[in-house]
C-alpha cells in the first residue's frame, strides 16, 4: 500500500515536472523550435544569430526571418553574415517556406537532394559559398522554384539532366564552380528561363547546344570559359529578348553569324578570346541598343565596319585580331564612346579627326598597328581622357594643344612613333601622369622645369630622342619617382643635386649623353637604387665611396667616362650583377674582392690601374695581364671543382638506375579510373631519358603510351618516412577518390617489393618553380597569371584541409610541387609525404610525425622542434610560395645571404621598403593588387601558427581581391 502511494505521487511528480517543461517550451511555436533546429548545422563565429532567442513566442523578429499575417516563417534571409557549417536542411520542416538566401558565407557541406522537401520553394540562393559534392538532381522536383543560384561554390559533377524539367525557374546560376561533363541540352526545355549563367567552370569540350534556341525569354546568356567548341549555332537568333551574350573565352570558330542581327533588344556582346575567323559580318545597323561589344584576341580579318562604327558604342574593343584598313571616321560621331582598344592589329592610315568631340572618351589605345599621320586635335576635348597609348606606330607632327593641356590624363605612352618637336613646358607637368613614355621619337628642345607638377608620376621614359639642355633640378621634386630613362639623348650640363631627394628611385639610365661634372654630393640617399647607368657621358672627378653605402644596388655602369682616382673600397657592400667602370682614367689597385669572373671585362682601358702589389704596378698591359691570368687561374679551379662534383653525382645516379632495373616481379594495381593500359607499357618508359623530374621520394617519369595519352609516373624507392606499407595504401586510397580541379589526377597506383608507382595526369607546362626559377624561360607569367595560380593553389590546399574526409595535411606544398596545365591552372601534386589526419574537426588536427617532411625555404619554424604537422604547416609554406610569386625570387639564394625568402622579405620590407621586394618585371599598374597578395603571404607565414588564416579563409581573401582586379584591362 504504502509502495503504491508512493508510487503514485512519483508518478504525479513526473506528470508535472513535464507539464512545466512543456509549457515553458510552447512558448516558443513550431517553426521557432523548427529554425532553433536549424541553427544548430550552424558555425557562427560573428553572432549573426544571436537574437535567435527561443524565450520569444514567436521567430518572426528574428534576424533574417519574414513571417506571413498568420506567424508563419516564409523567408530565411541570412546573406553575407559569416557562417560556416552545413546547409541547414531542416529548414525544409517549415510548411510556409518560399525562400532561402544564404549567400556569400562560409558553408561547406553538400546539398543534400533531400532539398526537394522544402516543397513551396521559389528562390534559393547559396551563391558564394563552399558547398561540395554534385548538384541535387532533385531541385528541379522543387514546382514551384524561379530563381536557383549556386554560383561561386565547389559544386562538383555534371548539370543533372533532370533540370529540364523546371517549370518555372527564371534564373538559373551555376558559375564559378567546378562542374564537369557537357552543359546539357535540356537546359533548352527550361523555357521560362530570363537568366542563364554557367560561366567559368570546368566542363569538357562540348558544343553550345543549338536547342537554346528555344529558350526564347531569356535576358541573359553568360557561358564565359566553358570550353565550347563548333560555331555559333544559327537558332541563338530566335532569342529576341537577349540583351547580353557572352561566349568570351572559348574555343569557338567559324565566322561571327549573322544570326546575330536577330538579337534586336541586345545591349553587350562578348566574343573575345575565341577563334572566330573571316570578316565582320554587315547588317549592325538593326542592333540599335548595342553599346559594348568585344571581340578581342580572335583571328578576325578584313576591316572594321562602318556600320558597327555608326552605332552609338560606348565601348568597342578588337584589339590582337588581324583587321586591316583604316578605323571609320564613322565611331567619331558615337555620343557614348569612352572606351576604344584596337591595339595589336593591321590598321593603317589616320586617326578619324573628330576622335573625342563628341564623347567623354576615357581611355584610348590603338598601339601595334600602322597609323600615320597627326594625333587628332580632340581626344581630350571634353576633359575625360585618361589613357592614351600610341606605342608603336608612325604616328608624326607634333604633341596637338589638346593634348598638351589635358589634365586628366593618367597614363601616356607614345614609344615607337615619329613624332618631334618641343614637348610644350605644360605636358610635363600634368598633374595625374603617373606613367610618361615617349621612348624612340625625334623629340627634341628642353626638358621644363614645370615638372615639379606632375606630383604623381612613377615611371619617366624620355629615351631615344633628342632632348637637349640640362635635367632641371625640379626633377628631385617629385617623390614618388621610380624609373627615369633619359639615354640617348642629347642632354647637356650636370646631373642636378637634387637627384639625390628621391627616395623612391630604382632605376636612373642616363647613359649615352653628353652630361659633365661629377656624381652628385649625397648620393647614398637614394636607397632604393637598383640600377644606375651614367655611361657614355662627360662626367669626371672620383668615383664616390657613398655608392657602396647605396643598400640595393646591384647594376653599376661607369664606362666611358673620365673618371679618375681610385675604385673605393666600399664597393665591397655590394652584390653587384653588373660592374663596369672600363675606359675611364682610374688609378691604384683593383681591390682582391673584385677578382670574380663577372668582373673580368670591368676594369678595360684604365691604363693606371693594377692588380695588386706583388705585381709591377708601372707596366701599362702588364697590369692588366695580371688580373686576366689570376682571373684564368681562378676559373680553372672552378672547373676542377664542378668536374669532381659532377662525376660523384652521375657515378651515384648509375648505382640507382642498375637497382631498379631489377625486380619486376610480383605487383599490385590499384586502379580510380577506367583506364586502358598495361603495367608493361608503363615500366617500359621508365628510363633515364624520361625522367621530367626528381625530387628526394624518386623520379617522374613521362609516359607515352601507345595510344597516344600521355601519363606522368612517380617512382618511389624507399620510403623511410613510412613505418608501415598499409599507411602508404591509406593514403593513395584517400587521394585516388579526390575530384577537385586544383588536385593533380591519380589514375593508378602499383605497390612492388622495393617501390611504388603513382600515375598521374600529366601536366604540359610542368611545376610553378621550374616556370618562375628554372630553365623553362619561354614562359614569363604576368600578374594576372600569378595571381590565378596563387588562388588555385590556395582552393586545392583549402579542398584538403576542409572538405576532403578526412582531412589531409600536404606536408610538402612548394612551387615545385604546384603543376600547370595548358592553360596554367594551378594543380597541387606530390603527395608523397602527405599525412591523412584524423581529427581536423575543429581545424586543429595535430600529429606528431617520426621525421621531417619538407624542403628547405619552406619548413614553418614551429616544425623543426616540435615535428607536430598540423595544417598550420602548410599554411606556412603556402606562404613561401606566395613569396615566390611575388618576387620572382626562389625560396633560398645565394643573394639572401644566411636568410631564406621569407627572412628576406621581412628585412628588405623594413629596411628598404616595398618596391625592393616585388618582382620589377611586373606591371606597375597591378601594384596595389600585388602588395595585398603580399600581406596575405606575411599572414601565412606569421611565426606563431595560430596567427596563420586558414586556407579557407586565404581563399575568401583571393576571391574577393579577384572580383575587384577583374575590372583592370590589359595591355
Ligand atoms: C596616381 O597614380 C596611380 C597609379 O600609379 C593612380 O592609381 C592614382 O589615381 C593617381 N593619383 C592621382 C592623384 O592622380
Ligand atoms: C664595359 O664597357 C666596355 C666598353 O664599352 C665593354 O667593352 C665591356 O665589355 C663592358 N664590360 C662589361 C662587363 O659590361
Amino acid at each position: 500500500m504504502q509502495i503504491k502511494k508512493s508510487f503514485l505521487y512519483t508518478l504525479s511528480l513526473i506528470l508535472h515536472i513535464n507539464l512545466i517543461l512543456i509549457s515553458v517550451t510552447n512558448a516558443l511555436n513550431q517553426d521557432g523550435l523548427i529554425l532553433q533546429k536549424a541553427k544548430l548545422s550552424f558555425y557562427d563565429p560573428a553572432g549573426s544569430l544571436a537574437n535567435w532567442s527561443d524565450r520569444d513566442a514567436t521567430p518572426c523578429n528574428w534576424t533574417g526571418i519574414t513571417c506571413d499575417n498568420k506567424e508563419s516563417v516564409v523567408s530565411v534571409i541570412l546573406y553575407n553574415s559569416s557562417l560556416s557549417g552545413s546547409f541547414p536542411i531542416s529548414l525544409c520542416l517549415l510548411p510556409s517556406l518560399s525562400t532561402i538566401d544564404l549567400s556569400e558565407n562560409s558553408i561547406n557541406s553538400s546539398l543534400p537532394l533531400s532539398i526537394s522537401t522544402c516543397r513551396n520553394l521559389t528562390f534559393l540562393d547559396v551563391s558564394q559559398n563552399l558547398f561540395v559534392g554534385p548538384v541535387p538532381s532533385t531541385l528541379s522536383d522543387l514546382i514551384f522554384l524561379r530563381y536557383l543560384s549556386l554560383e561561386g561554390n565547389n559544386f562538383a559533377g555534371e548539370i543533372p539532366t533532370t533540370f529540364g524539367n523546371f517549370r518555372q525557374l527564371e534564373v538559373l546560376e551555376l558559375s564559378n564552380n567546378v562542374l564537369t561533363g557537357t552543359i546539357p541540352a535540356a537546359l533548352g526545355n527550361i523555357t521560362s528561363l530570363k537568366k542563364l549563367e554557367l560561366a567559368y567552370n570546368t566542363f569538357s569540350q562540348g558544343d553550345l547546344p543549338p536547342e537554346f534556341g528555344n529558350l526564347t525569354n531569356l535576358e541573359e546568356l553568360w557561358l564565359t570559359n566553358c570550353n565550347l567548341l563548333g560555331t555559333i549555332p544559327q537558332s541563338l537568333g530566335r532569342l529576341s529578348r537577349l540583351t547580353n551574350l557572352d561566349v568570351g573565352q572559348n574555343k569557338l570558330t567559324g565566322l561571327i553569324p549573322s544570326v546575330i542581327f536577330h538579337l534586336k533588344l541586345i545591349e553587350q556582346i562578348e566574343l573575345y578570346d575565341n577563334g572566330f575567323t573571316g570578316k565582320l559580318p554587315a547588317g549592325w545597323l538593326k542592333l540599335t541598343k548595342l553599346r559594348r561589344f568585344d571581340a578581342s584576341r580572335n583571328k578576325l580579318t578584313g576591316v572594321i565596319s562602318n556600320e558597327l562604327c555608326e552605332l552609338p558604342l560606348e565601348s568597342l574593343n578588337l584589339y590582337n585580331n588581324r583587321l586591316e584598313g583604316s578605323i571609320p571616321d564613322s565611331i567619331a560621331k558615337s555620343p557614348n564612346l569612352q572606351e576604344l582598344h584596337l591595339y595589336g592589329n593591321q590598321l593603317v592610315g589616320k586617326l578619324p579627326s573628330e576622335l573625342g568631340k563628341y564623347s567623354y572618351l576615357r581611355t584610348f589605345d590603338v598601339s601595334n598597328n600602322s597609323l600615320s599621320g597627326e594625333i587628332p586635335g580632340f581626344l581630350c576635348h571634353n576633359g575625360a581622357l585618361e589613357e592614351l597609348v600610341l606605342i608603336n606606330n608612325q604616328f608624326s607632327g607634333i604633341i596637338p594643344l589638346d593634348i598638351v593641356k589635358c589634365r586628366t590624363l593618367m597614363r601616356i605612352r607614345m614609344r615607337g612613333n615619329r613624332l618631334h618637336g618641343e614637348v610644350p613646358p605644360e605636358f610635363w607637368g600634368l598633374p595625374h601622369v603617373y606613367l610618361l613614355d615617349l621612348h624612340g621619337n625625334a623629340f627634341s628642345e628642353n626638358i621644363s622645369s614645370l615638372i615639379y607638377g606632375a606630383q604623381n608620376l612613377s615611371n619617366l621614359d624620355i629615351s631615344d630622342n633628342k632632348f637637349s639642355g640640362s635635367i632641371p633640378s625640379e626633377i628631385g621634386s617629385l617623390k614618388k619617382l621610380g624609373k627615369f630613362y633619359a639615354n640617348n639623348n642629347e642632354l647637356r650640363g650636370e646631373i642636378p643635386s637634387t637627384i639625390v631627394n628621391l627616395g623612391q628611385l630604382g632605376l636612373l639610365n642616363l647613359c649615352n649623353n653628353k652630361l659633365s661634372g661629377e656624381i652628385p654630393k649625397g648620393i647614398k640617399s637614394l636607397t632604393m637604387l637598383n640600377e644606375l647607368n651614367l655611361a657614355n657621358n662627360d662626367l669626371s672627378g672620383k668615383i664616390p665611396g657613398e655608392i657602396g653605402e647605396l643598400p640595393v644596388l646591384n647594376y653599376l655602369d661607369l664606362s666611358n667616362n673620365h673618371f679618375s682616382g681610385l675604385i673605393p673600397i666600399s664597393l665591397q657592400n655590394l652584390k653587384l650583377n653588373k660592374l663596369n667602370v672600363s675606359n675611364n682614367q682610374l688609378s691604384g689597385y683593383i681591390p682582391d674582392f673584385l677578382f670574380l669572373d663577372i668582373y673580368r671585362d670591368s676594369f678595360l682601358g684604365n691604363p693606371d690601374l693594377c692588380l695588386n702589389d706583388s705585381h709591377s704596378c708601372n707596366s701599362r698591359s702588364g697590369g692588366n695581364n695580371g688580373v686576366l691570368s689570376w682571373i684564368y687561374w681562378l676559373i680553372l679551379v672552378a672547373l676542377g671543382v664542378v668536374c669532381l662534383v659532377g662525376l660523384v653525382w652521375l657515378m651515384r645516379k648509375y648505382k640507382k638506375i642498375t637497382k631498379t632495373k631489377k625486380g619486376i616481379a610480383t605487383s599490385t594495381w590499384t586502379s580510380f579510373h577506367n583506364l586502358d593500359f598495361s603495367e608493361l607499357e608503363i615500366n617500359d618508359s621508365l628510363e633515364e631519358a624520361n625522367v621530367i623530374g626528381r625530387g628526394g621520394s624518386g623520379n617522374v617519369y613521362k609516359v607515352v603510351l601507345s595510344n597516344g595519352e600521355i601519363m606522368a609516373v612517380k617512382k618511389l624507392l624507399e620510403t623511410p618516412y613510412e613505418n608501415k606499407n598499409s599507411e602508404f595504401e591509406v593514403e593513395v586510397e584517400t587521394l585516388g577518390k579526390i575530384r577537385h580541379k586544383n588536385i593533380v589526377r591519380l589514375w593508378c597506383c602499383c605497390s612492388k617489393e622495393n617501390y611504388k608507382l603513382l600515375v598521374y595526369e600529366y601536366m604540359i607546362n610542368g611545376s610553378l618553380g621550374d616556370v618562375l626559377h628554372g630553365n623553362n624561360t619561354r614562359t614569363f607569367l604576368d600578374w594576372p597569371m600569378r595571381f590565378r595560380i596563387a588562388l588555385g593553389a590556395a582552393e586545392g590546399l583549402s579542398y584538403l584541409h576542409h572538405d576532403a574526409v578526412p582531412s589531409i595535411v600536404h606536408r610538402d606544398v612548394k612551387s615545385n610541387n604546384i603543376l600547370l596545365d595548358e592553360n596554367f591552372e594551378a594543380k597541387i601534386s606530390d603527395f608523397g609525404v602527405a599525412k591523412v589526419v584524423k581529427s581536423v574537426a575543429n581545424g586543429g588536427g595535430v600529429e606528431t610525425m617520426s621525421m621531417i617532411a619538407g624542403s628547405c625555404g619552406y619548413i614553418a619554424p614551429e616544425y623543426a622542434y616540435t615535428l607536430r604537422v598540423s595544417e598550420k604547416s602548410d599554411i606556412y609554406s603556402f606562404g613561401i610560395v606566395i613569396f615566390e610569386l611575388v618576387t620572382g625570387k626562389p625560396p633560398i639564394d645565394p643573394e639572401f645571404g644566411d636568410k631564406d625568402l621569407a627572412a628576406w622579405v621581412r628585412t628588405t620590407l623594413d629596411k628598404n621598403g616595398i618596391d625592393h621586394v616585388l618582382d620589377p618585371r611586373l606591371e606597375s599598374k597591378f601594384k596595389e593588387y600585388i602588395i595585398k597578395v603580399l600581406d596575405i603571404g606575411l599572414l601565412c607565414t606569421s611565426a606563431i601558427p595560430i596567427n596563420r588564416p586558414s586556407m579557407r579563409r586565404v581563399v575568401k581573401m583571393l576571391r574577393e581581391m579577384r572580383a575587384s582586379m577583374d575590372s583592370t584591362i590589359p595591355i
